[in-house]
């Protein structure tokens, strides 16, 4: 099965594939997901294989209530209750411990999971309908850039997957945020959802954590979410010498510059939740553009801009 429209007997379809162990794309309020039942140990092989995607990474799994997430989590504590009232469904990952039925694959072996409970409502209705909780990682190949429309799976790994669910352009752009709340609270991972937000909520983050405190997370490898071709960032695109601008692409945050091959604008109005709808998908087009690097211009680091120049320095990152 191709794209195919979120009709709802293609959900009905999609869902019986994921029930059969196959593996179905489809949206999310962040980013596309390559998702396969999380309890089917040889269906979550199969989204190692297709994203090429080392086994040390472990994966999301997607809930659609709260019933669910007892099926994969125990022990939920208190401060998570909190987090779960106030941020789900939406693009909050909360690393809780894991029971023993969910397959080692699918938490890389560590003894917690990572779940979440989209906002979308593709995303609810698949799950709803697969009665099974489902593990899903961004459906990219490993370290490449995001997806954030369903042509940006069909052109990536279409010919790799069951089905692709077209859900249009995600609303988010960026990946969810991930906490993980023992032995302290501490974030992993940037994402649409502000730590200031959650720290609202539940109080400090521990930040920056060491190696040795966190688990392995790909996701804050140093080169990570990257177009193929190279990516820099810049401080003010109008202060680079005009020879470099010829044959190069601009994301601009704002405002274009003359002088660039190519060049896309992520906000004009400087709305940075604008600017993160739009990160990946201009980076998609300026990969393909024909230029030969891409000049990223910095953005506020505030609120989800904090997201943003994380994975713009991920992607330019050697
Ligand atoms: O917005 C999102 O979160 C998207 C959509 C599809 O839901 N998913 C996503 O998945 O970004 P992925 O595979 O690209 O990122 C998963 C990351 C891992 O790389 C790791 O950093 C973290 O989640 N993770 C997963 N399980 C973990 C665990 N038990 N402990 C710590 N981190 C974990
Ligand atoms: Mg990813």
């Amino acid at each position: 099965m191709p794209v195919v429209p979120a009709t709802s007997e293609n959900l009905d379809r999609a869902a019986a594939l994921l029930r059969r162990g196959g593996i179905v794309a489809f949206p999310t309020e962040t980013v596309y997901g390559l998702g396969a039942n999380a309890f089917d140990a040889r269906a979550v092989a199969r989204i190692f294989e297709i994203k090429a995607r080392p086994a040390f990474d472990p994966l999301i799994v997607h809930v659609s209530d709260e019933a669910m997430l007892e099926r994969v989590a125990e022990n939920v504590p208190a401060i998570a209750r909190k987090l779960i009232a106030a941020f789900w469904p939406g693009p909050l990952t909360i690393v809780l411990h894991k029971r023993t039925n969910v397959p080692d694959l699918v938490t890389a072996g560590l003894p917690t999971v990572a779940v979440r409970m989209p906002a979308h409502p593709i995303a609810r209705t698949l799950i709803e309908r697969a009665e099974t909780p489902i593990a899903a990682p961004s459906a990219n190949p490993f370290g490449y850039l995001s997806p954030t429309q369903a042509a940006h799976v069909e052109r990536m790994l279409g010919d790799r997957v069951d089905c692709i669910i077209d859900g249009g352009v995600t609303e988010h752009g960026v990946e969810s945020t991930i906490v993980m709340l023992e032995p302290q609270p501490a974030l992993l991972r940037h994402g649409a959802i502000p730590v200031e937000a959650i720290e609202a909520s539940i109080g400090p983050l521990a930040r920056d954590l060491p190696d040795e405190a966190r688990p392995l997370a790909p996701g804050r490898l140093a080169r990570h979410y990257s177009p193929r071709i190279p990516i820099r960032i810049v401080d003010d695109p109008a202060r680079v010498p005009e020879s470099e601008r010829a044959g190069a692409a601009l994301l601009a945050f704002r405002a274009p510059v003359p002088g660039y091959f190519e060049a896309r604008v992520l906000s004009a109005a400087g709305d940075l939740r604008e600017a993160a709808a739009h990160l990946f998908e201009y980076l998609h087009e300026l990969d393909a553009s024909g230029a030969s690097r891409i000049d990223a211009e910095r953005v506020p680091k505030d609120g989800i801009g904090i997201a943003i120049m994380d994975r713009l320095q991920r992607a330019g990152s050697r």
